[in-house]
């Protein structure tokens, strides 16, 4: 059997979730690995014994024998990595967020149609168990008509500074860090309904706190306390089909503890997806709570990288289609421009 020969650039932090779940599926090889940082891509390349380095991805992409690539650089590694990827004739998996802005990202959507190479985003959380449930849930309409969802993933102090503080390698701080992630979430949950408006605050009140003491925080790779993005945000975001979300987000804020929650209001149940699963529903005229039970090895962040991992190939070797279109990614970047534009403004922004 030929294997799928795949390039890792940017070998930092997530890139190793990306390469174990390459490493596990029989029918591929990682065969290089591109960082800027020499060191850092030649002890990559030991540690998963992968034969060819690089620190210019142009270099890896002249590799005839290469036939896809992730992407999982900073974010304005993205779009013009991706697409020297895809001319070259590369299938490519992009980390999200699929660009720094809606206008780089429908260059990338346009580049993969016209070299009719795939272009995936990595809105990994699609591929956890408790999101599969839910949204098989909300298909049998279980829940009914949704109107109304509530997401937050809040820090207390969570600037992870580096690249990721920095806007011009970024894009944005948290919104575009994490919020990409919930929002994704109600939206493919929902049918993937196209927004049409979006009312938010940025709040920059508190920067990066690098003197905090008795926390413990993630650092980026190579951390430095730059810090030119929001600590927060919060937005109203409304979807053509009706649905009403209201989205908030922080790297640093005065809140008591940190929080992950997704919250679903139907008009036959409500149900919960973080940071637990649970269904509010209504039997014999009592309302009732259901916890369904899901094996804790179903859940985390590797068996969910696993999956996308070997969806991604799935989609090369056998031509299903692709659960995470680059198009995602776009109506994404649409939402979080419009975000930044409407803090930006004072007012409502309206997408077309
Ligand atoms: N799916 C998820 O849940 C998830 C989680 C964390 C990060 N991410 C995304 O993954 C990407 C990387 O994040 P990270 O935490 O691994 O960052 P990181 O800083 O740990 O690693 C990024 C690496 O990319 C390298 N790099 C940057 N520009 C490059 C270029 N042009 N060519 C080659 N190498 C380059 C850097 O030297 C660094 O080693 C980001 O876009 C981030 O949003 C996704």
């Amino acid at each position: 059997m030929e294997k799928i020969k795949v390039g890792i650039i940017g070998a930092g932090s997530i890139s190793h979730f990306h390469t174990r779940a390459y490493q596990k599926l029989e029918n591929v090889e990682v065969v290089a690995v591109c960082d800027l940082n020499e060191e850092r891509a030649k002890a990559y390349a030991k540690e998963y014994h992968i034969p060819h380095v690089f620190t210019n991805h142009h270099d890896m992409l002249q590799m005839e024998d290469l036939d896809a690539v992730s992407v999982t650089t900073w974010n304005n590694g993205h779009a013009p990595i991706s697409i020297d990827a895809l001319k070259a004739g590369k299938h490519v998996l992009c980390e999200k967020p699929l660009a720094m802005n809606a206008k780089e990202a429908e260059e990338m959507v346009k580049v993969s149609k016209e070299t009719g190479k795939l272009l995936m985003v990595g809105f990994v959380r699609r591929f956890g168990e408790n999101t599969k449930l839910l949204k098989e849930a909300i298909e049998q309409n279980q829940l009914g008509d949704v109107y109304y969802a509530k997401t937050g993933c809040i820090r207390r102090w969570g600037n992870p500074g580096g690249w990721f503080s920095d806007w011009k390698r970024s894009g944005g701080g948290p919104v575009i860090d994490l919020g990409v992630h919930m929002i994704d979430l109600v939206r493919y949950l929902n049918g993937k309904p196209k927004a049409v408006s979006v009312s938010a605050s940025t709040f920059n009140q508190l920067g990066m706190k690098p003197d905090v003491k008795g926390m413990v925080k993630y650092y980026s790779a190579d951390y430095s306390t730059h810090n030119d993005v929001e600590d927060g945000a919060t937005a109203l975001i409304k979807f053509e089909n009706g649905l009403t979300l209201f989205f908030e987000t922080s790297w640093v804020m005065h809140v008591k503890q940190d929080e992950l929650y997704l919250q679903l209001y139907g008009s036959k149940a409500g149900a919960q997806m973080e940071p637990t699963i649970e269904f509010y529903e209504e039997r014999n005229n009592y309302f009732t709570d259901t916890t369904p039970v899901i094996d804790p090895n179903a859940y985390g962040f590797d068996s969910n990288f696993n999956r996308e991992i070997a969806h991604f190939i799935d989609c090369l070797t056998h031509g299903i289609p692709c659960l995470n279109p680059a198009e995602d990614g776009l109506e994404l970047m649409k939402i979080l421009d419009a975000i930044y534009e409407s803090a930006k403004t004072g007012r409502e922004v309206i997408i077309d």
